[in-house]
């Protein structure tokens, strides 16, 4: 199980005046308590679809069925097209699981045209398996990508192309299940009632998992395993509660505004704007409070941005994800006086003492900071991390009383693109 500290945010470490007092903590978790109660009691009336989406054997059987047939067609080339939630999971896995022993997969979030010229140029299209993945079906940016790449696999596969194109998309509503069926393109189901960035558990995250050779089953494992440790009513044991606890009371009693995500792990990255779409998204509803968050990198990011963070204006905190195990890479023996320390060691141990170094400072200079440990990063730990995460942002949604679901903000840009776009040339 993964694990949560956060003795770096309270009182008795950076001093009462800017970290958490322990009454603070106490007066929360009664509130919390109740929030949990009130988050099972709605997910039993059909609400947050997405807390069920690991239960699902259906899904889990249509996405190893796709899979298999990947397999089966030698393919190498995975063009995954999809924007936001659709893509941010999928990149995750990607930098997870990906391997030169498994297909390559391209995720295409973009419409920028040098980009796309430049992937597609490189595409052997009769190994290629297209994945189009849009929740409403509707989203202009993969839509405009899409039709590019259908017709490029049509002129090499002729009919044959609807055997290697699948949907992922809303079962019932969306232009998109309705040009897929038309086409014979096979459809994978995002559940309704689950947003884009909800739907790690739906095939947005078990399919490219699938096509990578992950063990679902483990992933889905650890998200349940987490889902049980997130009812327990005490807070002290449920990360989640405690999680939400922190961001909340460091924003509104201490006002760091800012939650920077900073996993010490580079095959993290993508998880950082992952969780910063999640809180953003979920949580960007009221101009009054709410967290702003910033996806860091460690340790590149201590050669860019901790300087401000230590001695800047003080409106950081800091959430930390590491890894435990890691890989046995060995400096060999350093021919320099100056750098002999290095010599024998693991970059792990480099990686650990950098992380460490970062920690420290910011408890010297009293800034807080909390540390999420995974024993390893794979399947079954990751499954954990976006579970807790999702169920951390209902939470905050109750402290912040703002509604986490829907980005009602985002419509009008939305629409004046389709607008000039309509107008024609
Ligand atoms: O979280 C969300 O719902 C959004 O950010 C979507 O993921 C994003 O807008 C893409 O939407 P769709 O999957 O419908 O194309």
């Amino acid at each position: 199980m993964l694990q949560l500290d956060i003795t770096g945010t309270l009182a008795k470490i950076i001093t009462p005046s800017l970290g958490i007092p322990e009454n603070d903590i106490a007066t929360i978790k009664n509130t919390l308590k109740s929030y949990m109660e009130d988050f099972l009691r709605e997910r039993e009336a059909g609400n947050h679809a997405w807390a069920l989406s690991p239960y699902d054997r259906e899904t889990i059987l249509a996405v190893e069925d796709v899979a298999e047939r990947v397999r089966k067609s030698k393919i190498e080339t995975i063009l995954w097209i999809g924007i936001g939630g659709s893509s941010l999971g999928p990149r995750v896995i990607k930098e997870v699981f990906e391997t030169s022993e498994t297909p390559e997969l391209i995720v295409i979030d973009t419409v920028d045209p040098a980009v796309i010229a430049a992937e597609l140029s490189l595409v052997d299209w009769q190994r290629t398996f297209v994945v189009i993945a849009s929740k409403s079906g509707e989203t202009l940016e993969p839509a405009a990508v899409f039709f590019i790449i259908e017709e490029k696999m049509r002129q090499a596969l002729g009919e044959k192309a609807a055997e290697r194109i699948v949907a992922i998309t809303d079962p019932k509503e969306g232009m998109m299940k309705e040009y897929a069926d038309s086409k014979g393109y096979e459809t994978l189901p995002i559940t309704p009632g689950i947003g884009g960035r909800y739907s790690i558990f739906t095939p947005i995250g078990l399919l490219p998992l699938a096509l990578l050779r992950a063990d679902i089953g483990a992933f889905l494992r650890g998200a349940k395993e987490m889902d049980t440790v997130c009812q327990d009513a005490d807070l002290s044991h449920n990360p989640a509660a405690q999680l939400a606890a922190v961001q909340f009371l460091l924003d509104t009693k201490r006002d760091y505004i800012i939650r920077v995500i900073m996993p010490y792990a580079t095959r993290l990255q993508s998880l950082g704007r992952w969780e910063q779409q999640l809180l953003a998204e979920s949580l960007g509803k009221t101009e009054a409070y709410g967290p702003i968050p910033l996806a860091g990198i460690g340790t590149q990011d201590q050669h860019s941005m901790l300087q401000q963070w230590i001695q800047g204006r003080r409106l950081t905190w800091h959430l930390f994800i590491r890894e435990e195990e890691k890989e046995r890479v060995t400096i060999p023996d350093v021919p320099m006086a100056e750098l002999s320390y290095l010599s024998g060691k693991g970059l792990g141990q480099v990686l650990d003492a950098l992380y460490e170094g970062t920690t420290q400072s910011l408890t010297a200079a009293k800034r807080p900071h909390a540390t999420i440990t995974l024993p390893r990063l794979d399947e079954y730990h990751l499954g954990q991390l976006f579970f807790l995460f999702m169920v951390e942002v209902v939470l905050l949604g109750k402290l912040y009383r703002v509604d986490p679901y829907g980005q009602p903000g985002v419509e009008m840009g939305k629409r004046i693109a389709k607008d000039i776009l309509s107008r024609g040339a």
